[in-house]
Formats: C-alpha cells, sequence, structure tokens
C-alpha cells in the first residue's frame, strides 16, 4: 500500500468516527430530559442534592460512577433498599452499621435534610442510565457467571484464564495463581 492510500485510510477513519461520535453525543445530550425525568425535578430533590453536597456523602459513596469507592454505590440505593431503609441509615447510620467492617460516621442530620436526601435519592434511582454504572445492574450476574463458567471449561482443559488482575492456570499442582 502506498503512503498516501495509508495516510487516506488513516484521516476517512479518523473523520467517520468523529462524526459518528459527535452525532451520538448530540442525540444523547437531546434525550437528557427524558431519561433523568427532568420534570420530576423539584426544589425538594434540588435541597436534597445541596445537603448531600454540604455533607461530602461523595467523599466514601459513589451516583453514577463519580466520587470514592469506599462505600456502596448509592444510584440505585432507594430502589434497592425502600424510603424507610434509607432515612434509617441517615438518621442512625451509627447504630445500622455497629456490626460492620467498615463505618459511615453519625452526621446528625436534620430531619429536613433526611427527606430531602432521600428524596433525591429516590429521584437518582430513576434515572435511565442504561445499567451504567453496572453496579445493580440485572445482567451483571450472568456476565460474572459466564466469565467463571469460561475460566472452568478453559482451566478443565488444562488451559488458563485471566479473573481479574490475576492469571490463573492449570498446573501439574493442580489449581495455581501466576503473577
Ligand atoms: C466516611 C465515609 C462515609 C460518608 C461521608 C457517608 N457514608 Fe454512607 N456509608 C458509608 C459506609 C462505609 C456504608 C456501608 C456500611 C456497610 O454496609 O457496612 C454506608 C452506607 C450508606 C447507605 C446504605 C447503602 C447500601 O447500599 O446499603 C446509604 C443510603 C448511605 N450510606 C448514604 C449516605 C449519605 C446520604 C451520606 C451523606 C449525608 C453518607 N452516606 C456519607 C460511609 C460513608
Amino acid at each position: 500500500m502506498s503512503d498516501n492510500a495509508a495516510k487516506a485510510i488513516f484521516w476517512a477513519g479518523t473523520l467517520i468516527s468523529l462524526v459518528i461520535f459527535a452525532v451520538l453525543t448530540i442525540d444523547t445530550f437531546g434525550q437528557f430530559d427524558e431519561l433523568t425525568h427532568a420534570d420530576k425535578l423539584d426544589d425538594h430533590v434540588v435541597a436534597g442534592k445541596q445537603a448531600f453536597e454540604r455533607h461530602n456523602c461523595n467523599d466514601c459513596h459513589t451516583l453514577l460512577g463519580f466520587g470514592a469507592y469506599y462505600a456502596p454505590d448509592l444510584t440505585r440505593a432507594h430502589k434497592r433498599l425502600g424510603e424507610d431503609a434509607i432515612k434509617r441509615r441517615l438518621a442512625e447510620p451509627d447504630v445500622v452499621f455497629a456490626d460492620s467492617w467498615r463505618k459511615m460516621p453519625q452526621q446528625n442530620l436534620t430531619d429536613e435534610e433526611i427527606e430531602a436526601i432521600t428524596a433525591f435519592l429516590s429521584w437518582v434511582s430513576n434515572i435511565e442510565n442504561h445499567d451504567w454504572p453496572p453496579h445493580h445492574s440485572e445482567h451483571r450476574g450472568y456476565g460474572t457467571s459466564l466469565l467463571l463458567a469460561g475460566c472452568a471449561a478453559q482451566l478443565a482443559d488444562g488451559g488458563w484464564c485471566v479473573l481479574g488482575p490475576r492469571a490463573v492456570a492449570a498446573g501439574s499442582h493442580g489449581v495455581g495463581h501466576v503473577a
């Protein structure tokens, strides 16, 4: 292939990808109101978001993948736990998580803050996020079992497979960890 042909393929590929990326980005932005149920974004929910920020909940938790990875992601927490359980955790984290190996501090939230943060978490839990982040995805277990089944088959065959950061290999002494 000549230099010019290679350059033409490079530029055409780059430009086409760029155009597709731009079109998809604009299309996604156009759907934001619908995906986030923006009509339900009232003052109460906004007050909850402000309280969430004021108390630095993101220092430990993630929302839609943003934040710190010390504590559980809260994107679907309201759906998963329900209204009352959320309120109890916000009011008495020191009691609810007393036996846990990781702690959530008592933040002395007011009743209004608890109501507002709960409303905010309820709103967030209804955002259509196309399963991202996948913490609570219904498909997650399926993917993991497929991976494990695939790994088991590979190992049975005397091969190897990568599970997370570790490569697992079948050796003469059974299954061992490499690297
Ligand atoms: C210093 C870290 C830290 C901060 C700050 C913090 N949390 Fe937590 N939170 C945790 C930990 C750790 C857990 C999980 C405890 C467990 O399950 O053992 C938790 C659990 C929760 C849960 C239950 C989640 C679940 O899936 O079970 C909710 C809801 C929650 N926190 C909301 C909040 C809110 C809202 C704030 C801010 C007002 C906040 N947290 C601030 C550490 C923190």
